[in-house]
């Protein structure tokens, strides 16, 4: 898989990643979710992300491929409240001693990329949080900092000096941060990782979800239907199927580093493997995809928001 610069970090990242959001919320065997990212490392894909909320996600990483540090970027998040944890959410004591825990849990000496997850902009304004992962940073714990966010938050960190690295949502339904955050992010070359990539497989009814995309896919599965996109109208782009269209259309994107597809199940990773190598959509494909946006966006009167 051809990696690609991931803005000032220097660093190299495929642009297939794993998001390990579902191996820890849906609670998949840790056997399970070692077998997945195995496969994934044996082919090549270098960036995996996980978050102190994911319910044993660090742990699985640990347990399961610290063996194999050197092959990957390792990317978590932190700042949320743990009650197991010193100190009140985004404040200086709780970032840092999610940082310390991290390392335990992921079994290793340092991250590559600590962020913080989703705060909102009177946080990132405040700085106490941001702070504290520079800290971390400069004590080689951490090697590049940054923020999952989007919208206003995610376009004022974009403008940080800090901020090496943001991770954030663009995918077929979800375009607000194509035209605000990417480019701001090109011009600070600012590593970008997308997350929700493939729009949480939104062509899936609700009843076909699982867990916690059960709620979280539905806002997603309602835009998908107001869009009305059809898989027949991109015919001369040899589309086998919406995750491939989601996918293709996620990672044409200018400003795009890597996109972090979560799945518990080793035949679908096989799969995106296989997806990342494919050529970049065309002009005309990615067109009909924004237009059809712009145009359910304009039928309901407001515009769509990036989820977060
Ligand atoms: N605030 C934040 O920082 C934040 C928020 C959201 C997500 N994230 C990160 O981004 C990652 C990705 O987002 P996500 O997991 O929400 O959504 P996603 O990657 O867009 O979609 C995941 C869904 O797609 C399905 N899937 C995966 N590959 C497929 C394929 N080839 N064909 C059909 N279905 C496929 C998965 O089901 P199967 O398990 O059946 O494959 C899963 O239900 C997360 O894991 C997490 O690391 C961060």
């Amino acid at each position: 898989m051809q990696k690609r610069r991931f803005g000032r970090t220097g660093l190299m990242v495929t642009p297939l990643g794993f998001g390990a959001a579902p191996i820890g919320l849906l609670s998949v065997e840790v056997e399970q979710a070692g077998r997945i990212m195995n496969l994934l490392l044996d082919s090549g894909v270098n960036l995996i992300d996980t978050a102190a909320s994911y319910a044993g996600s660090e742990e699985a990483i640990g347990q399961t491929i610290s063996h194999r540090r050197s092959e990957f970027v390792l990317v978590s998040k932190c700042g949320q409240k743990f009650e197991d944890l010193p100190g009140e959410a985004w404040s200086a004591e709780l970032v840092s001693a999610t940082v310390d825990r991290a390392l335990k849990r992921l079994r290793t000496d340092h991250l590559d990329v600590m962020l913080l997850h989703s705060c909102s902009l009177d946080v990132l304004k405040k700085g106490d949080a941001l702070g504290a992962l520079v800290k971390a940073r400069d004590a080689g714990k951490v090697r590049f900092v940054g923020y999952s966010g989007d919208n206003e938050a995610g376009a004022y960190a974009a403008q940080l000096s800090d901020v090496a690295v943001i991770e954030t949502s663009v995918n077929i339904v979800d375009q607000a941060n194509i035209d605000t955050l990417l480019p701001l992010a090109v011009k600070n070359d600012i590593g970008i990782i997308v997350k929700r990539p493939i729009a949480n497989a939104a062509w899936r009814s609700i009843d076909q979800q699982r867990g916690m995309y059960k709620d979280y896919a539905k806002e997603y599965h309602r835009r998908f239907a107001a869009m009305g996109l059809k898989l027949e109208d991109f015919k001369g782009e040899q589309i086998s199927d919406w995750a491939e269209l989601a996918m293709r259309f996620t990672i044409s994107q200018a400003g795009v580093h890597t996109v972090i597809i979560g799945t518990t199940n080793p035949d679908n990773a096989r799969k995106n493997v296989v997806l990342a190598g494919k050529s970049a959509l065309s002009a005309e494909a990615i067109k009909k995809i924004r237009d059809a946006f712009a145009r359910a966006q304009q039928a309901e009167g407001k515009q769509w928001p990036a989820l977060t």
